[in-house]
Parts: C-alpha cells; structure tokens; sequence
C-alpha cells in the first residue's frame, strides 16, 4: 500500500464505443461488478469452500430443483470439456451438431484435453433431432467404433436459433432411450429461456437433461460459467476434473458471487430479454433493405445476413462484427446487454446508407 495513489487515470478505450461483434465484448453488468464488491474484503476460505460459492448451491437448485450441483469454473470451454469428460469413459462418443462449438470453435479441446471422440452432424440450423442423432448413434457393442455415450445440444444455437421445450424433450427421451446421456451447452442459456418464456428448469431439469454448462460471461458477467450437474448418475468425478483440467479457481467466491447477482433474482433474465429483443430490433431494421439477405430466423440474440463484401469492409471499421462464412459473405451481428436502441439504430441507418453508396458505386459505368 505505498507510493501515491493513482487518481483520474482514463481508460484506454471510448467506454461507450459498442459494436455487433459478441456478448462477449460487453462489459461487466454494473449490479454484477457491485456484488464483486461487495464480496472482496477479508478472507475466504479458497477453492470454493467460502460461502458464497457454498449460497451458490441453493441459489442453482432454485432454479433446477434439489439435485442440482454447481460446479464454477472460469470459461465455456472448459465448462465443456469438464462435464464431458465426467460424463463419458476413455471409449465414448459425444454426438453434436456440426456447429457446435465443441467442434468448430475449442480449439480440439473436447478431443485433445478430454481425448473425446466427436460425432458430428451437420443441421439445418444448429439444431439436432432425433432423426439426425441417429446418424451416428449406433455400433454399441463394436469394439471398432467409439461408444456413442453423450448427444449434446447447445441452447441457444451457434446460429442464433433456439430448440423449444419439446423439441429437447424428444432428444432427452431418445438419448435416454439409448443409454446415451444429455449435455446442454447453455453459453446463452438465458438468452434461450428469454425467448422461449419459461423458467431454466424447464427445457433442462424438467426434461430430464443430465449436465448443463451454464454460461455467465455473455450474460453479463466478467468471467465465469458453472458446470450444473443434474443427475448425479450421469457423471463421474467432476471435483478432480475440474482441477485437472485448469479450471479450479482459488479465488471462487469473485466467480460465485457473480452467479448470484444474476440469478438470486431478475438480473439473468432482464439482461437477456434486452439483448433479444436488440437483436429483433436489428432484424426489424434491417430486413427488406435491399440487398441485405438475413439468413436464418432470429430467436434468440444474433441476426444473421449477407451482405456485399465491400459493405462488410467499411461497416465493420465504425462496428465491429465478424464474417460468419467467408464464401457467402454471410456475417453475425450479435446484441448484448448494454446494447441500446440507439446502438442499433446508428447501425441500421449506416448499414443503409452504405448499401445506397454500393449501389450506386455498382452501377457507375467501369466501376467492375
Ligand atoms: C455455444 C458456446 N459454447 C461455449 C462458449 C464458451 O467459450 P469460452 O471458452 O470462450 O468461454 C461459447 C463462446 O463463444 C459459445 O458460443
């Protein structure tokens, strides 16, 4: 505590510069960075034996009933790879959509870290059903084939779709059906039960789904996601996974804590009905201008479309956002909790008046 203290230092970025890039580029929910304060002082037991991590349990069961366990850890990758990992034997298979992110978007983290082999199957719209699980759900028994154990789902999709209540229900009975167990890959999990209208619990525990990876950070938190174990028979060792995959945090009441500003009450939810309804805000605003093809319905908090390359390049200079897919030029706009109308409405106008500039530019004569 020596030497001056440091007054009036300016942040090194426009605080109230937002683009379209991700959830993930927002920053920290205020109420959520004042329940961090309110945690920090004195001393705590480490590794998640302080009481905040311990009130965490209670505050997870409310939402997914009395077997729920809650395991924090620091990112959705590893929230993946460890309830995988605990959910499957060195011989098992997870069936996922080609475009989950445990496929495309890890790293190889599910294959490398857990040494898991992935079944992909490609969807129409990040969505799997029965029907397609079916794809790779077969060979038990066949010492040549990796043991279909685990069909995992994300919700909301990579795609910005979301699988209704009884669209899971099929895939849990199914899954079951088959001995084959039930992970949810719920980085925007409230963006889901927001659009949907209905508690977590029931497109999840209701159903029937054994492990959830419970997703904080695109909902505004700064860091943090939770392993939710629902059925304590689907997994196996989940305290020394954790630890051995990295993702153990000894500081855990500052992850804990963050948990509960969103969850002990409204928090979750009031931020992700915002970030849905930007999102349809956006698609309103920019559906029927022309040239402008938004892709895929818009259930959730991203808005698809493709766009004139040349658009993409200028837009993306005053709002971040990513090319989704090089080829068609398709991109992913992406609302969050601090995006506001404005924010949207700037957009819009620009994304307009950049289209009329490429239209015009187009049709000069030898403009190629
Ligand atoms: C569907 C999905 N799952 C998991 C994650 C978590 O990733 P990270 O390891 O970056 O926290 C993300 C983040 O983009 C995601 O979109």
């Amino acid at each position: 505590m020596n030497g001056t203290p440091v007054t009036h230092v300016p942040p090194l970025h426009d605080p109230e510069a937002r683009g379209f890039a991700s959830d993930n580029y927002a920053g920290i929910h205020p109420e959520v960075l004042a329940a961090i304060a309110r945690a920090n002082g004195g001393h705590q037991v480490a590794y998640g034996a302080d009481v905040y991590t311990q009130h965490l349990q209670d505050v997870f069961q409310l939402h997914f009933g009395g077997d729920a366990v809650a395991y924090p850890v620091f990112n959705g990758t590893g929230a993946n790879v460890v309830s995988l990992q605990a959910m499957t034997q060195r011989w098992d298979a997870v069936i996922c959509a080609e475009s989950a992110h445990i496929n495309v978007d890890e790293c190889g983290a599910p294959e490398r870290v857990a040494g898991l082999k992935l079944l992909a199957v490609p969807t129409p719209l990040g969505k799997l059903t029965p029907e397609l699980v079916d794809l790779q759900a077969r060979g038990w028994g066949d010492e040549h084939r990796a043991q279909p154990k685990v069909v995992s789902i994300t919700q909301s999709t990579e795609l910005g779709t979301c699988y209704s209540v009884d669209e899971i229900a099929a895939i849990v009975e199914h899954a079951h059906g088959h001995d084959m167990a039930v992970h949810l890959d719920g980085a925007r999990i409230a963006n889901a039960a927001a659009a949907l209208g209905v508690p977590l619990g029931a497109f999840t525990a209701d159903l029937g789904v054994d492990v959830v990876s419970f997703g904080g950070t695109k909902n505004g938190m700064m860091l943090g996601e939770c392993v939710v174990v629902l059925n304590p028979e689907a997994v196996r060792g989940m305290a020394f996974l954790r630890k051995l995959s990295m993702q153990l945090a000894s500081k855990m009441r500052f992850v804990s804590v963050q948990f509960d500003a969103l969850l002990s009450g409204d928090l979750w939810l009031r931020n992700a009905t915002h970030a849905n309804a930007m999102a349809v805000r956006l698609e309103a605003a920019v559906r029927g201008v022309d040239g402008v093809h938004v892709q895929r319905p818009v259930q959730a908090n991203a808005v698809f479309a493709i766009l004139p390359p040349g658009v993409t390049a200028v837009l993306q200079k005053r709002y971040p956002f990513y090319v989704w897919e090089e080829h068609s030029g398709e991109v992913r706009w992406m609302t969050s909790f601090d995006t506001t109308e404005a924010d949207v409405d700037g957009f819009a106008t620009a994304l307009k008046d950049e289209m009329a500039t490429d239209h015009l530019v187009r049709r000069e004569p030898g403009a190629g």
